[in-house]
């Protein structure tokens, strides 16, 4: 189950994640709303919808968000990485919605493969996974166990972070404004960039969702390298 996309997210990362995900993303509560608003855009107001959320660990601020909105809800969370899915159980329980996630210490590929899901998240996960194989696997699992015309809502890197050297100095900056001295910089942007590989281009993340068994994603948000789009399971 243990995977080196997960590894690395250890006792150490998760404990200060909170924080610092929300320096290296600038919007990160704001990407986390408004992928609850498009899927509730997506599936209606009001409804009830089972949530398959991928890569859940962490704040669970995506699940926090869209069980707000919806009251009518229910989630199944899975991470591989056992101290980040504790910090999204510890937050789900002070927020009082323990009863309306079941957290699933996995991956997508050890859930049901039968398609079950109204709607997935999948936000911070796919440009930690090596090669577009690895890529494509996911999201095709995702695929298998939504409902088809079911919305996804994904969000994360894109394009080599080498081949926009504007937005890698933007991103740098943004540490020193948080009060990050040159050394912690350069620490911060080298874990960052240890091991992810973000699709290279929007072109090439739309290929790897069509490929998976979706329809073309809409852009709703962008940050430097970051975006959030939603696509929908291919219908039949
Ligand atoms: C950057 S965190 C994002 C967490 C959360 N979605 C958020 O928005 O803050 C990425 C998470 O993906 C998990 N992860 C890594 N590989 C995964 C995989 N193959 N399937 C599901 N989750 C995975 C990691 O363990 C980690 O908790």
């Amino acid at each position: 189950m243990t995977q080196d996309s997960a590894a690395k997210f250890d006792t150490s990362r998760a404990g200060e994640y909170a924080e610092q995900a929300r320096i290296a993303l600038a919007g990160y509560d704001a990407c986390h709303e408004l992928s609850a608003c498009m899927l509730s855009a997506a599936l209606g107001a009001g409804g009830s919808a089972r949530v398959l959320v991928a890569g859940a660990g962490g704040t669970a601020g995506e699940i926090v968000a869209a069980a707000r909105l919806e009251p009518g809800w229910t989630f199944t969370a899975v991470d591989p990485s056992p101290p980040m899915l504790a910090l999204a159980r510890d937050r789900l329980a002070a927020e009082g919605l323990a009863a309306r996630v079941e957290t699933v210490p996995a991956t997508v590929a050890d859930l049901d493969p039968r398609p079950g899901f109204d709607a997935a998240i999948l936000i911070g996960v796919l440009h930690h996974l090596p090669g577009d194989a690895a890529k494509r696997a996911l999201l095709g699992q995702i695929a298998q166990r939504l409902r088809p015309g079911a919305p996804l809502v994904l969000a994360g890197n894109v394009r080599p972070y080498a081949s926009e050297p504007l937005l890698l100095a933007a991103w740098a900056a943004r540490w020193r404004m948080h009060g990050a001295a040159p050394e912690e910089v350069e620490t911060k942007m080298a874990k960052i960039l240890q091991g992810a590989e973000p699709p290279a281009s929007e072109d090439a993340l739309a290929a790897l969702l069509t490929g998976a068994g979706f329809g073309a994603p809409l852009r709703f948000f962008v940050s430097l390298f970051w975006g959030a789009w939603l696509a929908r399971r291919a219908e039949g």
